[in-house]
């Protein structure tokens, strides 16, 4: 019987060291230690020794099977260190592998322009205000100088929703707005950004939705100087330090004098270019000096305080700024060209 089990256990050892896998290992195990196992069917064979003899056996039999079962939870436990470090050794990461770019968003070209139009006015000390898409007739028109009949109010043909209500044809009703809200002469030094609509076709140039930029400066001895500095300034900080502008005389009921400013070609600095048609020089605002009776319907004393104002159209200057020949392409949500912003 102790032979039987000497003999048992070489081989059960044998056995457990010979176990490449967890899986052969455990079938080491049900062999040897399982219900039907050899161990146990030793165990079932002590009836046939005398009474004397069965303790010793029984405790022969129990150390083995003590012991097997520790060589095997060891086994058991290099086999699972041994496997886990073969998986991290395959599953290594290789971090010179390229990654894979996450497609990001970005801003609009239009809005990148009027976020560096809002950035170079901002630095000057400028407020930026806003004012209803939907406005009245009275903020849009009349207080600006164009009553009713107006011939002026041609040029900007509008979307009406009722007689008195209009989509605002222009941000100078921001003007009429911002003054109203200060008493007592304060100084105004603002711009109002926004979209502005007419009734427009839509071409290359035109679209009956665009945006616009207003300028409002209010204070003691404004003058024509002034406007013309800060739009050399504006000019040269948005489109290069060697930017000219020129002033053309105008018309618009709400400024007088009034002026329609021009830059050097941004394409050929003046040369005359197909961008320019051959002048050199390119439209980009309307302007002027507030007009009194403007100042005085919103609350300003026009004896003690003078002002000017300005409005440029943003998809222009986005236009020249990006070098684009079509305006709709601001519209068409092609990401193919707005990728490239
Ligand atoms: N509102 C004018 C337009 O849309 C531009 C302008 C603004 C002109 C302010 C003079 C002063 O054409």
């Amino acid at each position: 019987m102790e032979q039987k089990i000497q003999e048992l256990r070489t081989r059960a050892d044998e056995a457990i060291k010979n176990s490449a896998t967890l899986k052969e290992l455990d079938e080491v195990r049900v062999k040897f230690l399982g219900k039907k196992g050899e161990l146990t069917s030793l165990l079932r064979g002590m009836n046939q020794l005398s009474a004397e003899e069965r303790p010793r056996v029984g405790k022969i039999v129990n150390e083995a099977r003590a012991q097997l079962e520790n060589l095997i939870a060891e086994k058991n436990s290099s086999l699972k260190s041994a496997q886990l470090e073969k998986k991290l050794a395959t599953e290594k990461i290789d971090v010179t592998l390229s990654g894979r770019k996450i497609y990001a968003g970005h801003l609009h070209p239009l809005t990148l322009t009027l976020n560096r139009v809002k950035e170079i006015f901002v630095s000057m000390g400028y407020s930026v205000e806003e004012g209803p898409e939907v406005e009245t007739d009275y903020y849009n028109f009349e207080a600006l100088n164009l009553p009713k009949d107006h011939p002026a109010r041609d040029m900007q043909d509008s979307f009406y929703i009722t007689e008195e209500i209009l989509l605002r044809t222009q941000t100078s009703p921001v003007q009429a707005r911002t003054m109203e809200r200060h008493k007592n002469n304060e100084p105004i030094r603002m711009i109002a950004p926004g979209r502005v609509y007419r009734r427009d076709d839509y071409d290359a140039s035109h679209s009956p939705m665009f945006t616009q930029v207003e300028g409002l400066v209010i204070d003691k001895g404004i003058s024509f100087a002034d406007l013309k500095g800060t739009l050399e300034d504006f000019s040269k900080k948005i489109f290069g330090e060697k930017t000219k502008i020129r002033l053309r005389p105008s018309f618009f009921p709400f400024t007088e004098p009034s002026a329609e400013v021009d830059v050097s070609c941004v394409m050929c600095h003046g040369a005359g270019c197909k961008v320019c048609q051959g002048t050199g020089w390119l439209e980009i605002l309307g302007a002027g000096m507030v007009h009194p009776d403007v100042l005085k319907m919103s609350g300003y004393d026009p004896a003690e305080v003078s002002g000017f104002a300005f409005g440029m159209g943003i998809e222009r200057i986005a236009m020249l700024t990006y070098g684009l020949d079509d305006m709709r392409l601001l519209y068409d949500n092609d990401v193919r060209f707005l990728q490239q912003f």
